[in-house]
């Protein structure tokens, strides 16, 4: 039978599905001018759904520390919590890219810091590459990563390591200096080897712009339409947390909701002796 119209589309927008997506791929669908989709996931289970649908590139992002544990911020996450986290997702991703946050107080102290964990988030927890937040003061990281063999990815704009240094979850790089430096930033970022940039709550404006001038990727997270990728945080795009959603994100789903839902009816039909019946008995 003939596909129809819609299926057909939807075919069109991922043409590339089944290709590995390495880092050299990963910079390559700039130049093809293909759309990088990433979204993150912090186990096997999410995993195993986010590479089933299709996504390019698979993100163990320290807003675990957010989602998963509760957290206000993602400061509290730690180099073992990661590498507990990444080695779940990486028995569930075998196509996508496989990344994942260095944690706050794993890089920033010296560039042997971040050698030391990015190793271990490679070895032991079996990622790819890893994303690490910061302009010019992480130059030298980046280099060093890179030469290592380590594929760096840089993050830009609301850093949300530095979210005390900002006060709040502020839209950055409005004003003309501060954009300048941003984009200077990303200039000397991809100079010194990442491979790619994420650009988190900025102007679309400067997104476009940024994107426009590096010829590596942008993956942008309330960054507008420009940039040549997306992401978004799991529990935001599948409505899973009541009351939590951000202006950049949209909830494809209420999942939270379905889950509440099937759990009252197990707790309603478990109290009205309705669960167990014969069928699930032995
Ligand atoms: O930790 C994270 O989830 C991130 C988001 C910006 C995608 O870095």
């Amino acid at each position: 039978m003939d596909a129809v119209p819609e299926e057909q589309s939807r075919r069109a927008a991922r043409p590339k599905a089944d290709r590995r997506v390495t880092v050299p791929e990963f910079r390559a669908r700039k130049a093809r001018g293909e759309k990088i989709v990433m979204v993150t996931a912090y186990d096997y289970p999410s995993a195993l759904l986010a590479e089933r649908a299709g996504v390019d590139c698979v993100l163990v992002g320290d807003s675990l520390a957010s989602v998963v544990q509760g957290h206000p911020t993602t400061i509290p996450a730690t180099l073992e919590e990661m590498i507990y986290h990444v080695r779940m997702v990486r028995r569930g991703v075998s196509r996508a890219l496989l990344m994942v946050d260095l944690p706050f107080g794993s890089y920033q102290v010296s560039t042997e810091d971040a050698m030391r964990s990015a190793i271990r988030l490679l070895k032991e927890g079996g990622a790819d590459a890893v994303k690490l937040e910061g302009g010019a003061p992480m130059v030298a990281t980046v280099r060093r990563l890179t030469e290592a063999g380590i594929p760096a990815m840089a993050h830009l704009g609301l850093t949300p390591q530095s979210i005390h240094l900002f006060g709040g979850h502020k839209v950055q790089g409005r004003e003309a200096a501060a954009a300048d430096q941003m984009l200077a930033d990303a200039h000397a970022l991809e100079a010194a080897g990442a491979f790619g940039m994420l650009l988190e709550t900025i102007p679309a404006a400067l997104a476009a712009r940024i994107t426009a001038e590096l010829t590596i990727p942008t993956v942008g997270i309330g960054a507008g339409p420009d940039c040549d990728g997306q992401v978004q945080v799991w529990h935001d795009l599948l409505g899973l947390l009541p009351g939590k959603t951000f202006l950049h994100a949209k909830r494809y789903a209420e999942l939270g909701a379905a889950a509440e839902a099937a759990l009252r009816a197990y707790t309603d039909e478990v109290r009205q002796g309705a669960f167990p019946t014969k069928e699930q008995s032995l």
